[in-house]
């Protein structure tokens, strides 16, 4: 059985303190869960956050990156910035990212360059609107954030990708998509990755589901088939209803490694 991924994403919600407290009474109770656990945490508790979870089962996250190398970009934070405090993954392509900032899948896709070839694990959020939904136009919208943001990123490079299913709709609107839909929207993703790859390469990635993830319906969640695991936004800002979320992923008595990061300076072959 492969490890499953519970990431939480803070968004732009904790002051340093509150982040200290959090991990403070998290990390203890998840000390001997097997679970891959990622905290998305605002860049200014980055350092404060990682030496916390130092040689633990937590991994902490950037919630973005800029796509550029360095240079007068101001307000921004690069790929190496995010690695020199601690960090061991970045999310990428969230909607909120694509909806206010006016993130494009071309942009997307150059920060998951920079981001892999860091040695960061990217989590690629995708997901339709309720407009593409209305409009039967999910899997056109998956099959176009998939492709693009995926492009040229090498096949041996997608072990260090989490996809995160999240369609627009169900972000903390407390609507959470169906069974059917997510198992549905997975499947697509799987069939992209196919075409883009191969169907053993798709296989390996790991997708989660993002969107009004609760302590009360994950349970049904984790039964739907193919799925790796869940993002989780608003519920993921208590350490108590975040724990219960990610003890239904705990599998016990898994042995299997998680994802270690991509040496920096790795020759990548296609
Ligand atoms: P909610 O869990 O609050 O719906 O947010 C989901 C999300 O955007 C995680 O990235």
């Amino acid at each position: 059985m492969s490890k499953k991924y519970v990431i939480a994403n803070f968004k732009m919600n904790k002051t340093d303190e509150e982040v200290v407290s959090y991990i403070e009474k998290f990390k203890e109770k998840v000390k001997d869960f097997n679970t891959e656990i990622i905290l998305s945490v605002p860049f200014v508790s980055i350092k404060t956050a990682s030496l916390m979870v130092k040689n633990s089962n937590i991994l902490i996250a950037g919630q973005n990156l800029n796509e550029n190398d360095f240079g007068a970009f101001t307000g921004e934070i690069n790929a190496e910035m995010l690695c020199s405090v601690g960090a061991s993954a970045v999310l990428v392509g969230h909607s909120e990212r694509r909806n206010h900032f006016k993130e494009t899948d071309v942009i997307i896709n150059k920060k998951i360059m920079k981001g892999l070839r860091s040695g960061l694990i990217s989590v690629l959020c995708v997901g339709e609107t309720l407009f593409d939904k209305k409009n039967n136009l999910t899997t056109q919208v998956l099959q176009r954030q998939i492709t693009e943001c995926l492009n040229s990123i090498y096949a041996n490079e997608l072990s260090h990708i989490v996809i995160a299913y999240e369609p627009v709709w169900a972000i903390g609107t407390g609507v959470v998509a169906t069974k059917e839909e997510i198992e549905g929207a997975i499947k697509t993703i799987r069939m992209l990755l196919t075409n883009l790859y191969d169907e053993k390469i798709a296989s390996k990635v790991k997708v989660v589901y993002g969107g009004s993830i609760n302590e009360k319906n994950v349970k049904e969640i984790k039964s739907i088939k193919g799925i790796d695991g869940v993002l989780v936004g608003g519920a993921s800002l208590d350490e108590e209803k975040f724990y219960k979320i990610v003890s239904e992923f705990n599998e016990k008595g898994t042995s299997e490694k998680g994802t270690k990061k991509v040496s920096k300076k790795k020759t990548i072959e296609k």
